[in-house]
């Protein structure tokens, strides 16, 4: 959630921590700061608000070759200047910015203060920084070593001392920091794309590892300070990945990408001629794949609701029962885990808390967990027994959207895999992948059309609330619609299976509510249309996604408006469905002139329970 960058070279380092921030952004934004050892002294700036805050009143001069930086998600304490990291120890040698939570913080508080430090701020932070100081002598690397020793918790960190200008110490436990490689450089960051501008070229550190970084070399250590070569991996994130080009928000950016990033998910993993797929990475032998007899997945938020979409996919088309819970509700169960379950764990950053711990859990007991991740070397894609990229590029807007269809097509292999070993026709499969293989052109299409819904997002602009329905795979697809309205545009939206609604939610209707009806002409479009009749006997007003007919106009007919998806297989249509409702959210928010791409209170990636 917050983000953390660090460097130490030759060059300039304060331009290259603020771009590396800005990079960063996204993750988190409730102030920032950058620390510099200079001159013997700790140089330090921070501001609540924006990067551009911060930057703007940062002091004249500022320079120096090593320095560390970081973007708040408030945890503890608000988001003011002196809750804003780096922190500070009181003797002013030690600069620490954390990405984490120090759970017994308040122990080790007051154990610092008996010794007689001050603190300044509220957070929990402050503690590594006065704890590394009370070890400092002249080896910064065995105080950090001696620090972590009392810390009970989650960590990431980043440290420079005021007298070691040619050094950043660095440690990882439960939240990602990854070193980059450069010429003569070396940089630290909790995400690559802080990085990436500068090298392609990065090292993952595991839980318990500590990095000591100098402009020339590295030196890795475990848990147990034994020396780790550890893999030196080639991120294939372009640049441009990580811009906007010339779409005015990265939302806007990765809804019009996904017909590339649905194509790219599914290339070279279609055998179009035995009607299956293959699917490298998921650490399954044959054996095994026969002895799995039901599936559960396990996500959060718009992961949660590809995880959804999947279950119709295993239930209906590859005839393997399948469950999916919300990962943070999974664990508190005290779960039974069974031995012929195959559990995945869905996330596209593949670092969020809830769904990590559901996968620990699941693992202690004994099972096997797969993970659909998008972030390479990410905790869950690491930590997990196999797994499946689901290769959507940088998705870097808050707002999840490429992710969400890139998951989608990555569990429909899957799906079309093992239902293949069953009793999938191999018409069927050949049917299936076929029409995989057209959903690029079909998103495209819509995206031509997007104007459209931005006519219809500025209509329906000034409603209290959306409700969203539909029913079998498009139940998720709703729910997926009402979430991207809430989070981007603060008009508050349910969504609901439409079958549901008539047993409570109908009282909501009146005729000021908009009612977003999913309904493709699939099986379940006839019974979709009766809970159309149901909301217009009452006055709502209906938006409804449809496919378009050449002569029943029954659904013309009961709605106000009428947004037109391509034709496909029932399974795939929530591809297709999601991209108007994506597209109604964004210009919904823009009208409204939220922040999109950072939307209040929200971060990209939930490294906190
Ligand atoms: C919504 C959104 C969140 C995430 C959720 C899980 O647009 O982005 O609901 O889907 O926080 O994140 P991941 O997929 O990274 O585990």
């Amino acid at each position: 959630m917050c983000g953390i960058v660090g460097y130490v070279g030759e060059r300039d380092a304060l331009p290259i921590l603020l771009e590396g921030l800005k990079r960063l952004e996204y993750r988190g934004y409730d102030s920032s700061g950058v620390a510099l050892p200079v001159r013997g002294r700790l140089k330090v700036h921070k501001k609540a608000g924006k990067i551009r805050e911060m930057e703007r009143t940062l002091p004249q001069g500022l320079s120096g070759t090593s320095g560390i930086a970081h973007t708040r998600w408030a945890t503890h304490g608000a988001p003011t200047d002196l809750n804003a990291h780096p922190h500070v120890s009181n003797d002013g040698r030690i600069a620490v910015v954390h990405n984490g939570i120090i759970e017994n913080y308040a122990a080790l508080k007051t154990m610092l203060q008996q010794d007689g430090c001050v603190f300044a701020s509220e957070t929990d932070t402050e503690v590594f920084a006065h704890l590394i100081a009370k070890f400092y002598r002249d080896d910064l690397e065995s105080a950090v070593r001696n620090a972590i020793h009392y810390i009970k918790g989650t960590y990431g960190i980043a440290v420079v001392a005021s007298d070691r200008p040619d050094e950043v110490v660095c440690a990882r436990n439960g939240s990602p920091i990854v070193l980059g490689i450069g010429e003569k450089e070396m940089f630290v960051a909790s995400d690559v794309t802080a990085i990436i501008a500068h090298t392609q070229q990065v090292i993952y550190l595991a839980d318990g590892d500590v990095a000591v970084l100098h402009a020339d070399s590295y030196r890795t250590t475990n848990a147990d300070a034994e020396r780790v070569d550890k893999d030196v991996q080639e991120v294939d994130w372009r640049i441009e990945e990580i811009e906007k080009g010339d779409f005015p928000h990265f939302m806007l950016k990765e809804i019009h990408e996904q017909r590339e990033s649905i194509e790219r998910c599914f290339r070279g993993r279609v055998i179009p001629e035995f009607g299956t797929t293959r699917l490298g990475g998921l650490n399954l032998d044959r054996r095994e794949f026969f002895d799995i007899q039901r599936l559960k997945m396990l996500a959060c938020g718009t992961s949660f609701h590809a995880a959804l979409v999947a279950s119709y996919l295993f239930e209906n088309l590859a005839r393997v029962p399948c469950q999916v819970e919300v990962a943070s509700e999974f664990r508190y169960k005290n779960p039974i885990i069974d031995k012929n379950t195959l559990y995945f764990a869905i996330s596209q950053s593949g670092e969020t808390a809830d769904t990590l711990a559901a996968l620990r859990e699941i693992q202690r007991k004994g099972g096997r967990v797969l993970g659909v991740v998008n972030v390479v070397g990410s905790t869950i894609a690491r930590e997990s027994d196999g797994g499946i990229y689901i290769r959507s590029g940088p998705e870097i807007a808050v707002a999840s959207t490429k992710a969400f269809t890139s998951q989608i097509v990555a569990l429909f292999l899957f799906a079309v895999n093992i239902g293949r070993m069953r009793d999938m026709s191999p018409a069927l499969g050949r049917h299936l992948v076929e029409e995989l293989a057209a959903i690029p052109g079909k998103v495209g299409l819509i995206l031509e059309r997007a104007g459209e819904v931005e006519r219809l997002a500025r209509k329906y602009l000034d409603s209290r609330y959306v409700l969203f329905l539909g029913r079998g795979v498009s139940y998720p697809v709703a729910l997926e619609g009402a979430l991207k309205l809430k989070e981007i545009s603060y008009i508050h939206a349910e969504g609901l299976p439409a079958a549901e609604m008539k047993h409570g939610p109908i009282a909501l209707i009146n005729e000021e509510t908009p009612v977003v009806f999913v309904a493709p002409r699939d099986e379940l479009f006839e019974k979709t249309l009766s809970n159309m009749e149901e909301v217009r006997a009452r006055k709502g007003r209906i938006l409804a996604i449809t496919n378009e007919h050449p002569t029943d106009r029954r659904v013309e007919a009961l709605a106000e408006d009428v947004i037109y998806v391509p034709d496909t297989h029932e399974a795939l249509s929530p591809l297709l469905t999601v991209i108007p409702l994506q597209l109604f959210s964004y210009h919904a928010a823009v009208r409204l002139g939220r922040d999109v791409d950072q939307p209040r209170n929200l971060a990209k990636s939930v490294t906190v329970e």
